[in-house]
């Protein structure tokens, strides 16, 4: 499991000990949300801020989210900033592919996006490219809205592909994630949780980093089938 506290709710004014805060909680990932005005109705910040972020939080791995209408032109500025891996969104149809081919081609890891309102089948054709797929439990571009339950039986339907095609892909969710969704998510088949707000917002991350980790690993359904098993469900 990996918990990828989302920069965007931490100080603006502090990126850099927002990043540090997260790397000493114990998070494994950073997300960083990159928006640009056009495919999403908000604009975050670009590379020079990423760059600037990245020597406060050495060791953490970069997930970097492009909600983006021409991610083409930052991928490069953004793998010399310091992703470890950049997503993609499955909305920008025929371009899909060739953003992919070109994400690899930096040597970066590959996550690819699929908002609310679009089929989950529109991702199916790009699995076996993937190191991700992140599965927008919120629409993109603004941080502390409301998890949209609905989106749950895309995060089954892609733990089922993951089996049936024996893929190895993560499954991420992203928006809305709180203790409570987070349960939801983990017993739907995510592995990966990117949490805003309900991480940033308190004041001590390390305890809540611990928290949502626990409670993420109750809610395993590998675990849970594991208990069956034993007989202690
Ligand atoms: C939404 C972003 C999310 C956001 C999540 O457009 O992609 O990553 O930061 O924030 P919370 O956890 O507050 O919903
Ligand atoms: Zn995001």
């Amino acid at each position: 499991m990996i918990i990828a506290p989302s920069l965007l709710a931490s100080d603006h004014a502090h990126f850099g000990q927002g990043a540090a805060r997260a790397a000493k909680a114990g998070a494994e990932w950073l997300h960083l949300d990159i928006m640009d005005g056009h495919f999403v109705p908000n604009i975050s910040f670009g590379p020079q801020v990423v760059k600037a972020v990245r020597p406060y939080a050495k060791n953490i791995f970069f997930d970097v989210h492009l909600m983006c209408s021409k991610p083409e032109i930052l991928l490069e500025p953004f793998a010399k900033a310091g992703a470890d891996q950049m997503i993609t969104h499955v909305e920008l149809g025929e371009r899909v592919e060739s953003i992919i081919w070109k994400i690899r081609q930096l040597g970066k890891k590959v996550g690819l996006a699929v908002n609310p309102p679009t089929a989950i089948a529109e991702v199916e054709p790009f699995l076996d490219k993937i190191d991700l797929l992140l599965v927008m439990t919120v629409n993109p571009g603004f941080g502390g809205q409301e998890f949209i339950h609905e989106c749950l039986p895309k995060i089954q339907q892609a733990e089922a592909w993951r089996r049936e095609k024996k893929l190895k892909y993560r499954i991420s969710v992203d928006g809305g994630i709180n203790n409570d969704t987070a349960a939801e998510c983990a017993r739907a088949g995510a592995d990966t949780f990117v949490a805003g707000t309900s991480l940033f917002g308190q004041r001590n991350l390390k305890a809540a980093v611990a928290k949502l980790r626990k409670i993420v690993h109750a809610n395993d359904p590998a675990l849970a089938d594991l208990n069956i098993r034993r007989g202690q469900i």
